[in-house]
């Protein structure tokens, strides 16, 4: 009797202790992950002389960004400054990073939760960074490879290496000038052709992310791209009037578009750059180091998240001049860089190896589009309209885009 009740004891004491045990493993796994790891990296790159808000655990700098937005969100709304439409988004979108940047410049550390992220909001510096790197040798934080796992799976968007060779490979020529050519006019035909011709390369799980990353990362930027070019047109009358003369000129009366007559479209090209650079769809550039960076006598460790601030680089006056919040398109005419004093302060669609692959396509859809509406309608923001762009991934406009249509003849 009481050899079986202290077994029952030693039974349930090697229970606990294992279970005590477990825990203590899994403890000392999140701590070395949670803390351990990213202190060493915020070391490393203390070592290098980056500097940056001073974050707390676990949160990093999660709280004050949080505490930032609301301040003013707050005294935006109160001063209603919301009916004021003005192209100086950054310090609004982003007030955290306006306010970091006074502080520790252009470059600098903050931490999203336990993960540091190396800020960059600095053209120069960007340009000596991706110099020796290749679009293969990037990586995509892993910190955010969970969450967009179910949007983009293992599309192009968030593949690596070898594998990102081989998609892009597959991928680069259906958006070729010529297949897109083919598309205006065959779309189905043409769609049909390139996923078979997909189908042999990649097996189906790939398949299928692509077709999701394209509809994710493709179809809601596009879109973007055309609503804030309808918000600065009806806010610019005589652009709209610009643009129907264009193509009253270069495609008639707007019933047939055919792709060879978009290229025509010049004016409307410096529009679609203008739109976005001031309301970037895609806000920010997201890159893990692979290998170490140097950086002059800086070097990036490798493993090391980058955040690349495309908003503020394109609202920078030191690289555009004065007149960066003002709507002029004409500063695209003649330069694919739009006076910009630096060739790396406008990356819409990203930059080096990595950059958007349907950059093209995007081109085409946009002007198609945009022939379409201007041919046919005239329009005017509503009085409705609150000017909110804010971010969720994508740059949108918070409280939707209310226009006042009116047929044309
Ligand atoms: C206005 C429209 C668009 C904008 C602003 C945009 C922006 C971007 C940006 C900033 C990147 C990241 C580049 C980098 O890491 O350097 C990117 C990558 C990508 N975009 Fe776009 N994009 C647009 C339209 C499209 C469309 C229409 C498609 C496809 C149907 C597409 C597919 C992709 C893919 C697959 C990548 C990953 C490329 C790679 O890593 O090799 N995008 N885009």
């Amino acid at each position: 009797m009481e050899s079986s009740s202290s077994l029952q004891f030693f039974v349930a004491l090697s229970l606990a202790m294992g279970v005590a045990y477990l825990l203590l493993v899994m403890v000392v796994i999140l701590l070395f992950s949670w803390w351990v790891m990213p202190c060493l990296a915020h070391r490393k790159l203390k070592a290098n002389g980056f500097s940056g808000p001073k974050p707390s655990f676990p949160l990093g700098n999660l709280n004050d960004m949080k505490k930032l937005k609301m301040t003013t969100n707050i005294s935006s709304s109160s001063s209603s400054s919301s009916l004021i439409i003005s192209n100086d988004i950054h310090s609004t979108a982003f007030p955290y990073f306006a306010r970091w940047q006074k502080l520790h410049g252009k470059v600098f550390v903050y931490w999203l939760g336990t993960e540091p992220f190396l800020y960059i909001a600095e053209p120069e510096f960007l340009k000596k960074m991706t110099a020796e790197i290749r679009g293969k040798s990037w990586g995509k934080p892993n910190v955010f490879k969970h969450d967009r796992e179910p949007m983009f799976g293992q599309g192009l968007l968030m593949v690596e290496g070898e594998d990102w060779v081989r998609h892009r490979h597959v991928i680069t020529p259906a958006f070729s000038p010529a297949n897109l050519k083919a598309m205006g006019s065959l779309m189905v035909d043409s769609a049909k052709n390139m996923l078979d011709r997909k189908k042999r390369a990649l097996t189906t799980k790939e398949l299928v992310d692509e077709c999701k990353t394209f509809f994710f990362g493709g179809h809601e930027t596009t879109a973007l791209a055309l609503t804030w070019t309808l918000l600065l047109l009806g806010l610019h009358p005589e652009w709209q009037e610009e643009l129907r003369e264009e193509i009253k000129h270069v495609v008639g009366d707007g019933e047939i578009v055919d792709a060879t007559m978009l290229v025509g479209l010049k004016k409307m090209e410096w529009v679609m750059n203008e739109v976005l650079r001031l309301y970037p769809p895609a806000p920010n550039v997201q890159r893990q180091a692979r290998q170490d960076i140097q950086v002059d006598n800086l070097v990036i460790p490798n493993g090391t998240n980058m955040w690349i601030d495309v908003v503020s680089m394109h609202h920078d006056e030191s690289l555009w001049g004065k007149d960066v919040n003002e709507f002029k398109p004409e500063r695209f005419k003649d330069n694919i860089h739009g006076g910009c004093n630096h060739k790396m302060g406008f990356l819409p669609f990203g930059f080096g190896g990595r950059m958007c692959v349907g950059k093209n396509l995007t081109n085409m859809e946009y002007k198609i589009v945009l022939t379409l509406i201007l041919s046919r309608f005239s329009f005017s923001l509503s009085p409705n309209y609150c000017h909110a762009p804010s971010i969720l991934l994508s740059l949108r406009p918070m409280h939707g885009l209310p226009l006042i249509f009116k047929p044309i003849k």
